[in-house]
C-alpha cells in the first residue's frame, strides 16, 4: 500500500517509499530540490549525488514538474532553520537514495503550482485533471466528500433511509427547463432528468419511507451564475412524515451548526439561533429575500445563516416566466406541491395573492442556500391550486399518480433541499460554484474535456426516430 506523503512526519529515521508527482524543482550546485506532492501534501526531497545510486544519478537531470516519481530515502528532521511550521510536512524532508520515473509529462499548458491562478477558466476546464491537482482545488474536493459524509452519517444517526430516485424520469415541474432523453423503445417518447426529485420523495412519505434522504443529482437546463450551474448539481434532498415546519428549521439548523463547527472550526456563525424572517419583513428591512446578514462583509471567514419564512404562496407571472403548464395569472413561488398557512386558506377563493405559503427557505451570507416547504397532503386542495395556476384537465393528468397516491392514506410531510455544490462553495469561500465541482460544465453549458454535447450518429438517431432540422 502507498505510503501518503503526510505519513512521513513520524517516520524520522525511517526509510520510506514515496510515490507522486513533481511540483517543482529547484538547484543548488550539485544538490536538487524536488517538492513531491500527493493528495495529503507535499514533501521537500533532497538530491544529493552521492546518496543516489548510479542509475538516480543518471536520470535526475531529466526531472521535470508533473513527471510521477518513486523515490525511496530516508526521512530526516529539517535543520531548525529550514522548519516550515505553515506547511503539513514543514519539519521532515527525504534524502532520496533512488528515483525511479513512472511516467513523464510535457509542460502543462499552464503551471499548477500557480496560486494566482492567472489560467483562464475555458484552459482550466479543458484540462482539468491537471486543474485539479492545484492544492486549492484539491482541498476543495476533499472538503466536500467530508462534508457530504457528515451529512450522511447524521441523517442515518436521526433516522434517515437513504434512497436513490430514477434519474430516468419525466418532467417535473420546478421551473426550469427540463434535459430530454430519448426513448429507443417508444419513439417520440422521452424521458426528462429530474430537476429535483420532488415527486418521488412525497411518494416515498406515501409509502411510509417517513424520514428520506439523497444527496440527490439534479438537472435543469437554466442560464449559469456564479451560484446556478447551468447542467447538474446535487442537492441535500431530505423529506419527512409528521413534522411541523419548525421540525425541519431545527434538523436542517442543527446539521449545518454542527457541520461547521465539526469541520470548519476556524468559522465563525454570526448567529447560534438563524434567525427567522418572514419574507415581507425581509423585503422591507432589506430589499431582498435573500438577506446578507453578515457583520463584517469583509470577514472571509463569517458565516450568517438565517431562515426566511411566511412567502407568498403565489407570484404574479411575467411573460419571461417559464413555467410548466401555466397559463393563467399565478405562477407558485416555490413550486405547486407546498402547503398554504392553514389561517390563509380561505384567501384562495377571494385574495390568491394574499395567501402565504408554508415555506422555509435557509439563506447564508446573502445567497438562498436551500428551499423547502410543508407539502399539500390533501387531494382537493392540491387540485385547487393546480386550478389557480391555470392547469387544464390535461396539465392535471400529468399529476394524476400524486392525486390518487394521496387517497390511499397519505402522512402530513414536509422537507428541504439545500444545494450541496451551493453550500460547499460558500463554506469554502469561493466565488464560483464551479470551483467545487470536479468536472462543471461552462457557463454556456459544455463539457470542453469531454466535449460534450456532442453530434450523434444517424444511426443512434434513427434508433430513438429523431431527424435533425436543417436550420
Ligand atoms: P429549489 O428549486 O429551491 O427546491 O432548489 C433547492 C436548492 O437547490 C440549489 N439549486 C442549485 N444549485 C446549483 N445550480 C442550480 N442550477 C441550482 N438550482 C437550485 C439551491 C436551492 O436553494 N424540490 C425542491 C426542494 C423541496 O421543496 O424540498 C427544490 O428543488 O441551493
Amino acid at each position: 500500500m502507498k505510503l501518503r506523503n503526510i505519513e512521513i512526519n513520524n517516520k524520522i529515521g525511517e526509510e520510506v517509499t514515496l510515490f507522486g508527482w513533481v511540483n517543482s524543482r529547484r538547484d543548488m550546485g550539485k544538490i536538487a530540490f524536488i517538492d513531491l506532492r500527493d493528495r495529503s501534501g507535499i514533501v521537500q526531497v533532497v538530491l544529493v549525488p552521492s546518496e543516489l545510486n548510479e542509475e538516480s544519478q543518471a536520470i535526475i537531470k531529466d526531472i521535470r514538474p508533473e513527471f510521477v516519481l518513486e523515490i525511496t530515502g530516508v526521512v530526516n528532521e529539517r535543520g531548525e532553520k529550514q522548519k516550515n511550521p505553515n506547511i503539513p510536512i514543514g519539519n521532515v524532508e527525504l534524502l532520496a537514495k533512488s528515483v525511479k520515473i513512472l511516467s513523464q509529462s510535457e509542460t502543462p499548458p499552464f503551471e499548477i503550482d500557480n496560486e494566482d491562478r492567472q489560467a483562464g477558466e475555458e484552459l482550466r476546464l479543458k484540462y482539468r485533471y491537471l486543474d485539479l491537482r492545484h492544492e486549492r482545488m484539491t482541498r476543495n474536493m476533499q472538503f466536500r466528500s467530508d462534508a457530504m459524509l457528515f451529512i450522511r452519517n447524521y441523517l442515518h444517526e436521526q433516522n434517515f433511509i437513504e434512497m436513490h430516485t430514477p434519474i430516468l424520469s419525466k418532467s417535473t415541474p420546478e421551473g426550469a427547463r427540463d434535459y430530454l432523453v430519448p426513448s429507443r423503445k417508444f419513439p417520440g417518447k422521452f424521458f426528462a432528468l429530474p430537476q429535483s426529485p420532488q415527486q418521488y420523495k412525497q411518494m416515498l412519505m406515501v409509502a411510509g419511507m417517513e424520514r428520506y434522504f439523497q444527496i440527490a443529482p439534479c438537472f435543469r437546463d437554466e442560464d449559469a451564475r456564479a451560484d446556478r450551474s447551468p447542467g447538474e448539481f446535487y442537492q441535500v434532498d431530505m423529506e419527512m412524515s409528521f413534522v411541523s415546519q419548525d421540525d425541519i428549521m431545527e434538523l436542517a439548523e442543527d446539521m449545518f451548526t454542527k457541520l461547521v463547527k465539526t469541520l470548519l472550526p476556524e468559522k465563525e456563525l454570526t448567529f447560534d439561533k438563524w434567525p427567522r424572517i418572514t419574507y415581507a419583513e425581509a423585503m422591507e428591512k432589506y430589499g431582498s429575500d435573500k438577506p446578507d446578514l453578515r457583520k463584517d462583509k469583509n470577514n472571509p471567514n463569517e458565516l450568517a445563516f438565517c431562515w426566511i419564512v411566511d412567502f407568498p404562496l403565489f407570484t404574479e407571472q411575467t411573460e419571461d416566466d417559464y413555467f410548466h403548464g401555466a397559463g393563467d395569472k399565478w405562477a407558485p413561488s416555490h413550486h405547486m406541491f407546498t402547503a398554504p398557512r392553514e389561517e390563509d386558506i380561505p384567501l384562495l377563493d377571494t385574495d390568491p395573492g394574499k395567501v402565504r405559503g408554508l415555506q422555509h427557505d435557509m439563506v447564508l451570507n446573502g445567497v438562498e442556500a436551500g428551499g423547502g416547504s410543508i407539502r399539500i397532503h390533501s387531494p382537493e386542495l392540491q387540485e385547487k391550486i393546480f386550478n389557480l395556476i391555470g392547469f387544464t384537465e390535461e396539465d392535471k393528468k400529468e399529476f394524476e399518480h400524486m392525486l390518487t397516491a394521496f387517497k390511499y392514506g397519505v402522512p402530513p410531510h414536509g422537507g428541504i433541499a439545500p444545494g450541496f455544490d451551493r453550500l460547499v462553495s460558500l463554506l469554502m469561500g469561493e466565488s464560483s460554484i464551479r470551483e467545487v465541482i470536479a468536472f462543471p460544465l461552462t457557463s454556456d453549458a459544455r463539457d470542453l474535456m469531454v466535449e460534450a454535447p456532442s453530434i450523434v450518429s444517424d444511426e443512434q438517431l434513427n434508433a430513438v426516430g429523431i431527424e435533425i432540422k436543417k436550420t
